[in-house]
């Protein structure tokens, strides 16, 4: 007789995968974090020292979702939990400059171990750079984007600062920053997913986009965890 046949094993093998289905179940819905605000925080997202995977860490303030970057704070505008991707809106413009908020902390930073990365379906427009900036393998042509975009979105200010430049993100240069400086750009604006055949009017809202890599599974059986069922 083969194993597969042997009944005492199919059971076995059955009360282990029962084990292993209660066991995840109660593991994720007693991490989940309760909702913020009228959002969910899908796991492993915590809000929280008491659920959700804390290394995924992000910030309830009053009923808003925020993102802490290594020295700055967004707000979180999407979260897609089937794609692991979250969406931030960027920092503003200082009014009557071309001047992100953000340069005084050398824009956005990621600590090169946090599970977040920037996502290549993010167009960077880089403006208000530094002539150091021509040399780069940015695309600061006269026909980039950043410019129909500083021209049609009545950024006055930006149109006194003639070098601009556009990418895709997502190369491992900026997976975890993007970086604003005097000595570079000054300046950017992020959209998600650009169809850059359309007239800037028909754009979406700026915004960048992250992804989260998976979390590590919920190991059952371990004293830690919240297993229902006892073990044989
Ligand atoms: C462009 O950036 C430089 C360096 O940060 C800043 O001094 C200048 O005021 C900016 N230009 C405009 C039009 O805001
Ligand atoms: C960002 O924060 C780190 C650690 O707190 C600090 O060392 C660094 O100087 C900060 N950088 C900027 C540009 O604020
Ligand atoms: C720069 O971007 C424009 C608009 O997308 C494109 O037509 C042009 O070919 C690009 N130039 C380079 C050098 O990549
Ligand atoms: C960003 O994270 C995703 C998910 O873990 C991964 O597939 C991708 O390779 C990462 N991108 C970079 C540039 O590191």
């Amino acid at each position: 007789m083969t194993a597969a046949y042997d009944p005492l094993l199919r059971r076995r093998h059955l009360f282990a995968a029962l084990l292993l289905l209660s066991c995840s179940e109660t593991a994720l819905s007693a991490r989940q974090c309760a909702d913020c605000g009228s959002s969910p925080v899908p796991y492993p997202l915590s809000t929280g020292p008491d659920c959700g995977d804390p290394s995924y860490k992000v910030r309830c303030n009053n009923g808003a979702l925020m993102f802490d970057t290594l020295n700055n704070t967004y707000p979180i505008t999407s979260i897609t939990p089937e794609t692991q991707r979250l969406t931030i809106s960027p920092s503003p413009l200082i009014p009557d400059t071309c001047v992100t908020a953000d340069i005084s902390t050398g824009g956005i930073y990621l600590d090169s171990s946090s599970p977040f990365n920037i996502t290549s379906s993010n167009t960077i427009l880089y403006i208000n750079c530094t002539e150091d900036l021509l040399e780069s393998p940015l695309n600061c042509t006269a026909s980039s984007l950043c410019h129909a975009y500083i021209d049609a979105s009545g950024l006055g200010a930006c149109s006194h600062a003639p070098i601009c430049c556009s990418f895709k993100a997502g190369g491992s240069s900026t997976a975890h920053k993007l970086r604003v400086r005097s000595k570079g750009c000054s300046a950017y604006r992020s959209f998600v997913n650009l169809d850059e055949s359309l007239p800037v009017r028909r754009w979406p809202q700026p915004a960048l986009e992250f992804q989260w890599v998976s979390p590590p599974k919920p190991l059952c059986g371990s004293q830690s965890d919240d297993c229902s069922a006892s073990p044989a």
